[in-house]
């Protein structure tokens, strides 16, 4: 965490968005404005009976007491303002649809139409929703695969360099880091070598909004100089689900052209619960976040030593591991492979679910993610690994042989996502003579949840070979429109 002028250090003790909004509650002003509800009364009873009323009365709308998200000048501007401090970068974005909008947002605001951008395929789903909407030419980096681990990582400094030396005309880089399972790249050397070349970094933080807080952490892409960087503060932190921030730290991107982005992806009846939950979430973090996440970083290395330790066929992977094969981990993440065990990663997610009153965030076939955030404590750990301990003992299903694999995905694109996306010069073929043409539709096994066809690009036999492979296995295909996977869409022309 970069050190910060005292005079603004007592300025983040202030909620600006949050004390407007409560004082707004507590006046009981009648209501001739949107939403429906009235400061809550026609909510429907049982929701009022459960959670109270109070809540709605900050479910209000755009008027000047509140400010506007899409052209603030009062409480939301100071509260953004406050979050870009807090973080030591030069604007801060409130965004209430998530990452997944941040994302779309980045390639929008960096790239123009024909652009070329570098990304890997492991990216999450809207990365292909900003290539499509922003007209680029994606560059795909194969991900790095560990088959002791079980586990997909992101980019190396390597593949980017070797990315950036092939097509030097890219004009932008996009690196997800931390992973789902909390494996962090390599950014800094990323970043240098990146802005040696001229090249905008953007990062899909998502998974980071607590990084730039406790220095036993790794660190955060905003610390280490990415141009534009959007995490989910409701992931780790305490906002409410669908707040995230865009973060602009550039010299190579218009911060205009940003904001106008950010505001024609973004609804015009932003949830204002939700922008209050980011002021608190910062101003939390701000004052907090160190001894916070001390004691949730504790309560993760106590429970990673307890299942390494005690839990015959389950293994928690640790930092050093991670370390020795060139990334870093955010220890909070408890990733837990299983394969041992004889049971997925989803029968034992199941097991969690159904007789242990335990909800995990993921699983796949090999392993379970346990996300921690800043609420976590070393109690919910406890009952997670004992848990574990009893599904150790209790469930045993037969060896099998399940092999992490993809195939070689750095393919040639021959159409802009964009163009297939808009064309109807299309057919469906079948799997088996998909191979040599052009595909107008993605397809994305689960597991591993990496798409192998995505529109634009030539299908390749060794694609077409494990689509098979994986359709033969009864694995879920996201795209396919039979139950099985028998017909792809291609291009006609
Ligand atoms: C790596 C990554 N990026 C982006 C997202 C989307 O974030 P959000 O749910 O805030 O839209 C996710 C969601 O799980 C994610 O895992």
């Amino acid at each position: 965490m970069r050190k910060i002028p005292s005079s603004n250090v007592i300025k983040q003790f202030k909620a600006p968005l949050f004390d407007t909004l409560l004082a707004h509650a507590k006046r009981g002003v009648t209501s001739f404005h949107c939403p429906g509800h009235k400061n809550g009364k026609s909510i429907d009873e049982n929701l009022k009976n459960y959670i109270g009323e109070e809540v709605f009365k900050f479910d209000v709308t755009v008027f000047d007491e509140v400010d506007s998200l899409h052209d603030p000048v009062g409480p939301i501007k100071k509260a953004q303002e406050l979050m870009s401090e807090a973080y030591g970068v030069k604007h801060s974005l409130f965004l209430v649809n998530g990452t997944s909008v941040g994302n779309i947002a980045m390639f929008l605001a960096s790239c123009d139409s024909g652009d070329s951008v570098i990304v890997s395929r492991n990216s999450h789903k809207s990365i292909m929703a900003g290539i499509v909407m922003s007209g680029v030419w994606p560059i795909w980096i194969q991900p790095k695969i560990d088959q002791n681990l079980d586990l997909i990582f992101s980019t190396t400094y390597e593949q980017i360099k070797e990315a950036l030396d092939k097509y030097p005309e890219a004009k932008a880089v996009f690196v997800t880091s931390p992973t789902y399972n909390g494996v962090v790249a390599n950014l800094k050397k990323i970043i240098d070598l990146c802005h040696r070349r001229g090249k905008i970094v953007l990062v899909d933080e998502a998974h980071g909004a607590h990084l730039h807080f406790n220095n036993e952490l790794p660190e955060s892409a905003i610390d280490v100089g990415a141009d534009l960087c959007v995490q989910s503060t409701h992931k780790i932190l305490s906002a409410m689900s669908q707040g995230s921030v865009f973060h602009f730290n550039s010299k190579l991107v218009d911060i205009n052209r940003v904001k106008k982005v950010v505001s024609m992806l973004q609804t015009t009846s932003p949830n204002y619960l939700t922008l209050a939950s980011l002021d608190l979430a910062r101003r939390q973090v701000f004052l907090h976040g160190k001894e916070n996440f001390d004691r949730v970083i504790k309560a993760a290395r106590w429970g990673r030593t307890y299942i390494n330790n005690n839990i015959t066929f389950m293994k928690c992977c640790t930092r050093k591991e991670i370390q020795g094969i060139g990334f870093d981990l955010d220890e909070t993440k408890l990733t837990v492979n299983v394969t041992k065990t004889g049971l997925s990663g989803y029968e034992i997610e199941d097991i969690l679910a159904r007789e242990y009153n335990i909800q995990l965030d993921y699983a796949d076939l090999f392993n379970l993610v346990a996300i921690m955030g800043e609420g976590s404590t070393k109690e919910d750990v406890e009952v997670f690994v004992r848990a574990l301990e009893s599904i150790d003992k209790k469930y045993h299903g037969e060896q099998k042989n399940w092999i992490l694999k993809i195939p070689s995905l750095a393919t040639e694109m021959v159409m802009k996502p964009r163009d297939v996306f808009l064309s109807n010069s299309t057919k469906k073929v079948s799997l088996k003579k998909a191979v040599g043409h052009v595909a107008a539709q993605t397809l994305t096994p689960y597991p591993p949840g990496i798409p192998v066809v995505i529109p634009g690009e030539r299908i390749t036999k060794e694609i077409c070979d494990y689509l098979i492979d994986m359709s033969s296995k009864d694995i879920r295909i996201s795209g396919q429109e039979t139950e099985k996977l028998k017909m792809v869409k291609v291009f006609t022309n």
